[in-house]
């Protein structure tokens, strides 16, 4: 059965963060379950460069103010649409920020397009193709039951928050530019506080809500983590549900990644372990290598990991930083590194380096206050590292915490501590030593790990499930 997802990114032509790889794997996993997606992406210069060669299946002579084309393409798998529109997309920078780290003034209009683009599609416009149902990722697709309604087209449309906090704000002074319809700039509609609130538009247009793990999906209904939006969940409470994001297991296989040293077995890691210190230049140690892969926000918890380090390093720890982001924390990171010998950080975007990472070290944090769901502990259990994160969204419901029960078990996974408490996170590394200090002990962690289930086979049965009653 045909559907259409639509994003703002996707793994492999375009990334910076977890949504990708999401975007990236799901359509995979869903065609295993009779479903066709097709994925609707903004034909940024980066995706042009890979993707240009597409097949004009649509032509906008003007869309939002300049001409743009549909593209068809098969790539790695994925049956993309690449929405080439030079005057909104063909630019350096990233997909939502200017060199200086700046959004993009116009990203309301950038994003609004390829909602109206994506209704369109759903209307027909391709002729031949028109999908059974619209996937929404995040406030970048979440205007399209708006020009839905504006071209009366009847289509299914599940909405999946992978982050509440990004909202997609613009002033009401750009809604006839964004082609809304006023009338429905109220409470009830699109308006968020004399705000157009794109999300907003999904969650309240959405014939299903979801967001990518169950305890998110509690969470979102307080006002503690729905960030403004808690009430709109609330009101929609019966039409919201948690789907766990998985991982793409055949890119993320520590038997076959071409990145790193493969191994099959926790003791197979040596020699990325050893590779992953010469590429941080820490020295050879008895003690775990912990490593950290994050955008640098307050989101991640990493000013809390900044107060926990030195017990961490003093107990004879050591820890690898790959990150970027608030320019604040880049420099106290940065700093750490220079006052701590034990710590080592590096500054910017390296995927080939993040497989090393995963594939060398002992430990991978996630001290997060908030995680809808996260995946870097979910690359961490595959990969043989033991994650140790905070107890909320999706790394609670990912990770088994070594506790007595669990270890006597034998079913624990990593160390589940307390968020936004640099006290409780130093107590789990505290306890990440000691249980390192005991082999065996540790291998199990780390063979249960590895055996633990992370890809995308029961979440993808719980979307096709979902998108069933959707479509009768
Ligand atoms: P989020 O989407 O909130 O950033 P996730 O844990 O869901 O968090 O996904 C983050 C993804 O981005 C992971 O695939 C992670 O490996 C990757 N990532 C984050 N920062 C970097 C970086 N500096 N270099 C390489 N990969 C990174
Ligand atoms: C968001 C969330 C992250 C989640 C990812 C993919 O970026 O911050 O927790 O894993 O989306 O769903």
């Amino acid at each position: 059965k045909p559907a259409l997802a639509v994003a703002s990114e996707c793994v492999p032509l375009v990334k910076t963060g977890g949504l990708a790889d999401v975007t990236g794997a799901l359509p995979g996993a869903m065609a295993a379950n009779g479903w066709g997606v097709r994925t609707l992406l903004p034909g940024y210069r980066m995706v042009m460069a890979q993707a240009g060669h597409g097949v004009a299946v649509l032509d906008l002579p003007d869309l939002c103010g300049g001409p743009a084309r549909v593209l068809a393409l098969q790539h790695d798998g994925l049956d993309l649409l690449v929405l080439d529109a030079p005057h909104l997309y063909d630019r350096d920078g990233s997909p939502y920020l200017d060199a200086e780290g700046n959004d993009w003034p116009d990203n309301d209009l950038r994003f609004a397009a390829l909602c109206q683009v994506a209704a369109r599609i759903a209307g027909g416009a391709l002729g031949d193709w028109v999908p059974r149902l619209l996937h929404l990722h995040d406030w970048q697709a979440a205007l399209v039951p708006e020009y839905l309604a504006l071209l009366d087209v009847q289509v299914p449309v599940v909405m999946t928050i992978h982050n509440i906090a990004f909202h997609g704000l613009t002033t009401a002074d750009r809604i006839a530019a964004l082609g809304l319809e006023r009338a429905r700039f109220t409470p009830e509609g699109y308006e968020y506080y004399g705000h157009v609130s794109a999300l907003k538009a999904g969650l309240v247009g959405a014939d299903r809500i979801t967001t990518v793990s169950p305890t998110y999906a509690r969470e979102l209904t307080t006002p503690a983590f729905g960030m403004g939006l808690d009430g709109v969940i609330r009101a929609r409470q019966h039409l919201v549900g948690g789907i766990l994001n998985g991982i793409d297991t055949a890119l993320w296989n520590p038997a076959r990644d071409p990145h790193i040293h493969r191994f099959r077995a926790p003791r197979g890691k040596a020699a990325a372990r050893r590779a992953l210190r010469e590429d941080f230049a820490l020295p050879a140690s008895k003690g775990p290598l912990a490593v950290v892969i994050s955008r640098l926000s307050a989101q991640k918890g990493l000013d809390l990991l900044l107060e926990a380090l030195p017990g961490f390093i003093a107990a004879g720890g050591q820890l690898a930083l790959l990150g970027s982001g608030d320019r604040a924390l880049e420099h106290a990171w940065l700093q750490a590194a220079r006052d701590m010998a034990g710590v080592s950080v590096r500054i910017g975007y390296d995927e080939a380096l993040a497989h090393r990472m995963f594939a060398g070290a002992d430990a991978v944090l996630v001290p997060s206050r908030f995680e809808p769901c996260g995946l870097t502990q979910l690359y961490a259990l595959r990969y043989g590292a033991v994650p140790v994160v905070a107890r909320t969204g999706g790394l609670a419901d990912t990770v088994i915490h070594a506790n007595d029960a669990a270890l006597r078990a034998g079913v624990a996974t990593g160390l589940v501590h307390d968020p936004d408490d640099a006290a409780a996170l130093s107590a789990a590394l505290a306890q990440l030593c000691a249980l390192h200090a005991r082999p065996q002990v540790w291998s199990s962690l780390q063979t249960n790990g590895m055996k633990h289930p992370v890809g995308w086979e029961s979440s993808s049965r719980d979307y096709a499930r979902l998108f069933e009653t959707l479509v009768g």
